[in-house]
């Protein structure tokens, strides 16, 4: 088993940080343009980067994990690409990530000053100033076409009528503070994936795998124990 973690929109494989230790052989990538080359216009096209990355690298029954938009890159993979599959993690996520128009605007005026907007959206309650401080660095070096881009993806992504066909062991985690991927969003995927998990992290915002990183790694852990133990039976 592999476990490969997926980082949202505007952002890079940096936002595991805190799992990367934890989980001895797992792997955080970043998707292209994050942040070397050009990026990708479609959350199908992330996918099919993805496929060639793990087939190029031979890995089988692979985990994907992903955070946002790594979200809707796992949920279409799972849709698409299960064979290379064992099972799926939706991280502060949903099958549709309409963004909101102010997010857009923002972006156009000024860069800079949409990622402090952006900042107080993704930050729960209890977030630190060193956490958002993290936050900030890990999507420094991103351009602001790349971020943009991202977000249109995530914008034009929907799959709540197919979530319902994947049938792979589901993880699904969210913060209950989420302000841009709600609970409501995670309870959806969870009520449509047969058999799979819901986990609702207590005063935690989007960046949940960085505010409350221990938490987050023990269900991870949990999930992981419980897979490894069928995967010997
Ligand atoms: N799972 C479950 N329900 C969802 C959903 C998802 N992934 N995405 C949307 N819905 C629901 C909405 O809650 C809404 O339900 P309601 O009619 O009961 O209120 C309905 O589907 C329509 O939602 P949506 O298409 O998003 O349109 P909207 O007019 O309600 O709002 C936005 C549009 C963009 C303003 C709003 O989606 C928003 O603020 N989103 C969060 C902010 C954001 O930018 N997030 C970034 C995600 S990376």
């Amino acid at each position: 088993m592999k476990v490969l973690f997926v980082h949202g929109a505007g952002n890079t494989g940096a936002t595991w940080r805190a799992q990367i230790p934890a989980f001895p052989g797992a792997e955080a990538v970043d998707l292209p343009g994050h942040p070397g080359g050009p990026s990708c216009p479609t959350v199908e096209d992330y996918s099919d980067w993805l496929k060639g990355f793990i087939d190029q690298r031979g890995y089988q029954k692979v985990i994907l994990i992903g955070h946002s938009m790594g979200g809707a890159i796992t949920l279409s993979h799972a849709l698409r690409y299960s064979q290379q599959l064992k099972a799926i993690g939706l991280i502060g996520t949903g099958a549709r990530l309409r963004i909101n128009p102010v997010i857009f605007e923002t972006l156009a005026e000024d860069y800079e000053k949409a990622k402090e907007v952006a900042l107080d959206f993704v930050m729960g309650p209890e977030a630190t100033p060193e956490q958002r401080e993290e936050w900030r660095q890990q999507k420094a070096d991103i351009r602001r076409e790349v971020a943009e881009g991202d977000y249109r993806a995530c914008d034009r992504f929907d799959v709540m009528e197919r979530v319902d066909e994947i049938k792979l062991p589901t993880l699904i985690v969210c913060g209950s503070e989420d302000k841009l991927t709600p609970v409501k969003y995670s309870q959806f995927l969870h009520d449509r994936i047969k058999g799979s998990q819901l986990h609702v992290v207590p005063r935690a915002g989007h960046a949940l795998l960085l505010e409350k990183a221990e938490e987050f790694n023990r269900i991870l852990s949990e999930f992981l124990t419980h897979l490894g133990r069928e995967v010997s039976n």
